[in-house]
Parts: structure tokens; sequence; C-alpha cells
């Protein structure tokens, strides 16, 4: 969206910023500077460290505060001010408000880069000690005319929509990236769009966390009680996640279940490949859910042969795509319109926090529009 960001708020014109960054996985790097590309073409590529990049905006072109950079693997990114170096944080932290030209910010979000590939001997992606450390001394030097909530809890909890939110980068423990964006949907009111998501001791594989980003990140209207169905579901972390909702789960997968899975009364296992099970198995499934580990190509059209069957309604999707080969990012958006041509008129998609060499498609139908009278 173009609008007016280089205005005044009553103390003084403050600049346009010039540069927008963007944080994404370890590895992910060029699929950002590919669909930034494809969608932004006036936007330049200046700068990059392994999970960081940095664009220069076009000039005369001014983009609203909560401009939404429509990338998938763009984890978290903000308009740019500019870097601070240097051994001292407590006098990073005072040159880094005075970049800030009194912008009326609300509120601080400060994360890391990542420090290596997701999964990689077990790093997963998420705010560290140092961060919260930042973001209490960017508290404490704060300038007397900026009146922030304070205390590290603000990080731990959502910024309100509509919040514009200081944002700063430790791209290294002696360089700090500051900028900042308005608060709009889910993911742009977390620091480093990172939810802080714990895996519960009972959760019986981490696909639990993928699944609770996924539902916290698309906001797809599903109901409790609904009847969804999960293709890829052994051992039963993401049907845990499910099944803590409030939904039917019906688990579709040739390998077994875990007990406290197989157990649970809302919960049903389909022991057989996706190809295998009866149509009719499926009509009175709203929701579908796909993590296989296999080429996304397989999960699509295992999906299509479903949802696109005359006496099957499902009003939407919630899909991991596997990218068993980086290129693969480059077919993303042929991915989705091949989504949308199967009558979903609500497609995103985003490589999630909890991911590794993966997306997640969201789709649901608004309004709903059954083929057929079958089912409930
Ligand atoms: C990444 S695991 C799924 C993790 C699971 N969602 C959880 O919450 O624990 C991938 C699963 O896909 C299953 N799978 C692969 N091809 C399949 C197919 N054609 N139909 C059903 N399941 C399939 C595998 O057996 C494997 O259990």
């Amino acid at each position: 969206m173009v609008a007016e960001i280089g205005a005044t708020d009553g103390r003084g014109f403050m600049m346009a910023p010039s540069f927008i960054f963007v944080t994404c996985q370890v590895g992910s790097e060029r699929a950002v500077k590919v669909e930034i590309a494809r969608r932004w073409p006036k936007f330049r590529f200046a700068y990059s460290r392994p999970g960081f990049l940095t664009f220069k905006l076009p000039e005369k072109i001014q983009y609203a505060e909560d401009f939404d950079l429509e990338s998938v693997f763009a984890r978290a990114y903000a308009f740019s001010l500019g870097k601070v170096q240097g051994a001292d944080p407590a006098g990073m932290a005072r040159q880094a408000w005075a970049m800030l030209e009194g912008r009326a910010v609300r509120r601080i979000h400060v994360w890391p880069r990542d420090a290596a590939v997701a999964g990689h001997r077990g790093y997963q992606p998420g705010l560290t000690p140092e961060a919260f450390e930042v973001h209490r001394l960017l508290c404490e030097t704060q300038p007397p005319d900026v009146h922030l909530p304070s205390g590290a809890a603000e990080m731990r909890n959502p910024a309100r929509r509509g919040e514009l939110i200081f944002d700063c980068v430790l791209v290294d423990r002696e360089e700090w990236w500051l900028g900042f964006h308005k608060a709009a949907g889910p993911v742009t009111r977390w620091p480093g769009g990172m939810l802080p998501l714990e895996l519960p001791a009972e959760a019986v594989s981490r696909a639990w966390l993928k699944m609770e980003e996924a539902l916290r990140w698309s906001e797809l209207p599903i109901s409790p009680g609904a009847r969804v169905a999960e293709i890829g579901s052994a051992p039963g972390g993401a049907s845990q996640a499910l099944l803590a909702r409030g939904y039917d789960v019906l688990g579709i997968d040739p390998a077994a279940m875990h007990p406290a899975v197989s157990a649970h009364p809302h919960f049903t296992h389909l022991r057989r490949r996706s190809t295998q099970v009866r149509r009719r198995e499926f009509r009175k499934i709203r929701w579908l859910t796909a993590d296989m580990n296999v080429a996304p190509n397989y999960t699509l059209q295992a999906v299509e042969a479903i949802v696109t069957h005359p006496e099957v309604n499902v009003r939407g999707l919630l899909l991991t795509l596997k990218l068993t080969d980086w290129n693969l990012a480059d077919q993303v958006p042929e991915y989705l319109d091949r989504v949308r041509g199967w009558g979903y008129n609500r497609v995103r998609a985003r490589q999630l926090q909890h991911h590794r060499q993966e997306i997640c498609i969201a789709a649901w139908q608004s309004p709903f529009r059954r083929k057929s009278r079958h089912g409930s």
C-alpha cells in the first residue's frame, strides 16, 4: 500500500526510510530475494548476512507503516533506520533512540538473527536471553518524552493492532539494526514474528509446535467440534494440538500413532495411505491438514484428489509442503495458484518459526460453498 510515512507528528519532520530489513531462516535468503524481486521489482537488494537482508526502497514512493511485504519466507520485516555498533550496549541503546527521530512508538521488539540452519544440531530459532537484555536496556534508556510500558513482559505479549513498534535486530553482539513497523496481522504483533510457544511435556512430537503456530498464524475460522482430517498424522503431536482445541480428528497414516493419541475419544486412525482412503470417509470432513514427508507435488496431488471430489466438501486446508530442494521455493506462486484452482478464495503461505525446509499453506473458502448435499 502506498501512503504517507514521511509525516510529522508535531515534533518536526521525519525522513521517510530508504531501506527495509528482513529476517528469515538461515538458508531462505535466496528465496526471500526471489520473491521480493517478483512482488516488488522496484526494491533493490542491498546487503545480507545469514538470516538477515536489507533492500533499498524506490525513491518517491512512500509506504504505509503497516505495509504488508506479502512474503512467504520473510519471518519479520521493518523499515530500517540503520545500525548501531560498538562494545558498550548502554551507549548503543542511547544511539538507537536518537535514530527514531521522535517517532511515536508504543512498544519495543528485540530479536536475534537466526544463529544456524533451523534444526541443525537441534537449533530452534527464537528469542534469546541477550534479546531480553537489550530490550531491558532500551526500556531503561528511553528518552523522557517516550512513555513505554517497562519490563520484558511486553515481549511475551502480542502488540495491539495499530501500535507502532521500535524494532531492534541483533545481527551480531556488537551490531544492532533498528527499524519500525506497525502491528497488523498476527505475526507482526510478535517480536521477530516468533510466538512464545513451548512444547508441552505430553506432546508426542514437535509437530505440535508447527500445528499450534500454523493455527495461530492462519486464524482459520474452525469452530469447536469441527471434523478435521490430518494426512500424515503419526506419531501425533499435531493431532494433539487439534484435539486440545476440541476438534474431532481423523488421522490418516500408514504408520502407528502414539497410544496417547489413539486412545483419545475424539481421535480416529485410518492406518492407510491417503490414496487408499475411500472418498466417503471424507464426507463429514470440513477441514483438512497434511504433513507428509514427500515432495510438494505429491502432497498437492493427494489433497487435490480429495478436495475436488464432487461428494467432498472441505472448507479449508492447512498444508505443510516440504521443500525437498531449495529450488522448489521458486514454485511457491504456482503451488498457491493450484490451491486457488480448487475453489479456495483465501490462500496464504508462510515459512513458520518452527519449520525446517518447508512452508505452510493456509486456504479456505469465505463464504463456504458446498458442492453437494452430502455430509452434515
Ligand atoms: C512429518 S511426519 C508427520 C508428523 C505428524 N503430523 C505428527 O504430528 O507427529 C510425516 C508422516 O507422513 C506419513 N505419510 C507419508 N506419505 C503418506 C501418505 N501417502 N498418506 C498418509 N501418510 C503419509 C508418514 O508415514 C509420516 O508418519
